[in-house]
C-alpha cells in the first residue's frame, strides 16, 4: 500500500536515533538493495552488513561495481535522450534509490529547467535522504513518495503523482535496475502493465535488468548471496526481460541492449558483456 503521507523531513527527526546514530526506523541487522548499491558506487549511506554482503556477491561477480556504474550512466544517457531527442518534460521513476549527484530531475533541469519528476521507493534510508531529491529548480517541480512497486495502483492514486504530473502530457516511466527485485509470484508484467496503461498517449518506458546469460555462475551467485541476505532477487535473460517490459511496445534504436551498448557516449570504453551482465532499453508507448 503506498504511504504517501510518510514524508522528508517529518518521518525520522533527531529523537528518532538509536545510541549509534542510525535511525529507529532503519533495519541495520540485515542488506537492503539501496544500500549495497550505494556501497558498490562508493557512497556513505550504508551499513556493516551491506558492505560485507556486496563483498560475498562480488566473490561471485567481480565486476559488479563496473556494471552499477554503467547502469547509472545508461540511466543518466536514458534520461538526456528522452528530454533532448524525445521531449520528455515529465519523470515516474520508481526506484530512485539513494540520492547521489545526478538523480533524474538534476540531469533532466539542467536541460530542461521545467521538468518534473516524482521519485518512489519502499526503503527507509532512501525516505531518510529523500530531501535531496526535493532540491527542484524553481520552473520545475519534484516531489517523493514512499511507496512499493508491487502496489501499482497505490502510486498512481497517490496525490504527489497527479500534483506533480499532468497527465495530458507525455511522462516517462522509470523503472530503471528495480524489476530484477520483483519475483514471478510478483506478477511483474501486470505491475508492468498497469503503470503503462494509465500514461498518456506519446510517453516512454525507461527499464534495466540484470541478466544471467553472460557469466551464468557469477551473476546466480549474487543472486543467491541477496536471497540469503532477505533481498529478493530474479535475474532475467535478456529475452524474459524484453518481454516482460517492452512486449507490444516500440523500442527505439538500438533496442533492447546491454546497458554499456546503448547509446554509448563518443569515447567511451565499453566493458565485456560477461563483466555488466545488465540490460536496458528505451521504448514508446
Ligand atoms: C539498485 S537501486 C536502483 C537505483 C536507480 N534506479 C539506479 O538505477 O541507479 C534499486 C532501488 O529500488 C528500490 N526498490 C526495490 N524494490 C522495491 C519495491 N518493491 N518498491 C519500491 N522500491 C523498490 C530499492 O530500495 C532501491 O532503492
Amino acid at each position: 500500500m503506498s504511504s504517501g503521507a510518510r514524508s522528508p523531513g517529518d518521518a525520522f527527526d533527531s529523537g528518532t536515533q538509536d545510541s549509534g546514530g542510525v535511525p529507529a526506523l532503519l533495519d541495520v541487522s540485515k542488506p537492503h538493495s539501496a544500500r549495497v548499491y550505494d556501497y558498490y558506487l562508493g557512497g556513505k549511506d550504508n551499513y556493516e552488513i551491506d558492505r560485507a554482503t556486496g563483498e560475498r556477491a562480488a566473490k561471485s561477480w567481480p565486476a559488479v561495481r563496473t556494471a552499477v556504474r554503467e547502469n547509472r550512466a545508461f540511466l543518466g544517457r536514458a534520461v538526456r535522450f528522452l528530454v533532448q531527442e524525445a521531449g520528455i518534460r515529465q519523470f515516474l521513476d520508481i526506484g530512485t534509490g539513494l540520492p547521489s549527484g545526478n538523480n533524474v530531475h538534476q540531469i533532466a533541469q539542467s536541460l530542461e529547467p521545467t521538468s518534473r519528476v516524482v521519485y518512489v521507493d519502499n526503503d527507509p534510508i532512501v525516505l531518510v535522504h529523500a530531501n535531496a531529491l526535493l532540491t527542484s529548480r524553481p520552473e520545475g517541480k519534484t516531489s517523493y513518495i514512499d511507496a512499493d512497486l508491487r502496489d501499482p495502483r497505490g502510486i498512481l492514486d497517490d496525490p504527489a503523482v497527479s500534483g506533480t504530473l499532468d497527465f495530458d502530457e507525455p511522462i516517462a516511466l522509470m523503472l530503471v535496475a528495480i524489476l530484477h527485485f520483483l519475483t514471478d509470484d510478483d506478477d511483474p508484467r501486470h505491475i508492468v502493465s498497469t503503470l503503462l496503461e494509465a500514461l498518456p498517449a506519446g510517453s516512454y518506458f525507461t527499464a534495466s535488468h540484470v541478466t544471467p546469460e553472460h557469466d551464468p555462475d557469477g551473476v546466480r551467485g549474487l543472486e543467491s548471496t541477496y536471497r540469503a541476505g532477505g533481498i529478493p532477487a530474479q535475474a532475467r535473460d535478456s529475452a524474459t526481460f524484453t518481454e516482460l517490459a517492452f512486449a507490444g511496445l516500440d523500442v527505439v534504436d538500438p533496442g533492447v541492449t546491454l546497458v554499456s551498448e546503448w547509446r554509448p557516449d563518443p569515447g567511451h570504453s565499453r566493458p565485456p558483456a560477461g563483466q555488466v551482465n545488465w540490460y536496458g532499453g528505451v521504448a514508446r508507448i
